[in-house]
């Protein structure tokens, strides 16, 4: 459906729903194709991404990058890339709930449109917001859920792997590779 698509997007760049529409540079609406076959949901924009319009372009987007890359034989253009909220909260604090509720949903929207086979949640608020938990990401992570027609898998955030070490990082591909395994059917 490009069309509803391209519609989709031009109402997001222009939209004024919340306070962080008087921060931004600009929104950042998401990128790659718009049938892509998985989504990656982040948080929210940083101060890089926020600059360029463009999501994960920093130093948590390139180690995603890699190891989608790496695990998956995937490249950033083959998946399309958005957050729970598209403006970037000041000082990268985090998104407050009535900033999470004023975006919920175009990433509804994004979701249904783009239709993909997994949805790859990166951090707490994407896996908390998707799968309507209040428990973190570590007790979720290391499996995959049922989400509407699709298959959710959370995973760490980046920025959380690029502090956690060794561990975080081997949880991290782990949770990418289960991707891999749920796209080629041999898991749920
Ligand atoms: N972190 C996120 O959650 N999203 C981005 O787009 C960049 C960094
Ligand atoms: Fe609109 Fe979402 Fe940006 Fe708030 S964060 S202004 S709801 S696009």
């Amino acid at each position: 459906m490009p069309g509803a698509f391209e519609e989709l997007r031009s109402e997001v760049l222009g939209c004024t729903r919340c306070e962080l529409s008087t921060t931004r540079t600009q929104v950042v609406f998401g990128s790659g194709p718009s049938d892509a076959a998985v989504m990656i949901v982040g948080e929210a924009p940083g101060a890089e991404e926020d600059r360029t319009g463009v999501p994960f372009v920093g130093r948590s987007g390139q180690l995603l990058e890699r190891v989608v890359a790496e695990e998956l034989g995937l490249a950033r253009d083959d998946c399309f890339i958005a957050n729970v909220v598209k403006c970037r909260p000041p000082e990268n604090r985090d998104p407050r709930p009535v900033e999470v509720a004023a975006c919920r949903p175009y990433l509804a929207d994004q979701v249904r449109l783009v239709a993909p086979r997994v949805v790859l949640t990166v951090g707490n608020f994407a896996a908390r917001l998707l799968l309507e938990t209040r428990d973190g990401i570590t007790r979720l992570r290391g499996r995959s859920y049922p989400f509407g027609d699709a298959t959710l898998v959370p995973t760490l955030h980046p920025a959380a792997v690029l502090r956690g070490g060794a561990v975080a990082m081997a949880s991290f591909r782990e949770d990418i590779r289960l991707v891999g395994a749920v796209l080629d059917g041999a898991a749920a």
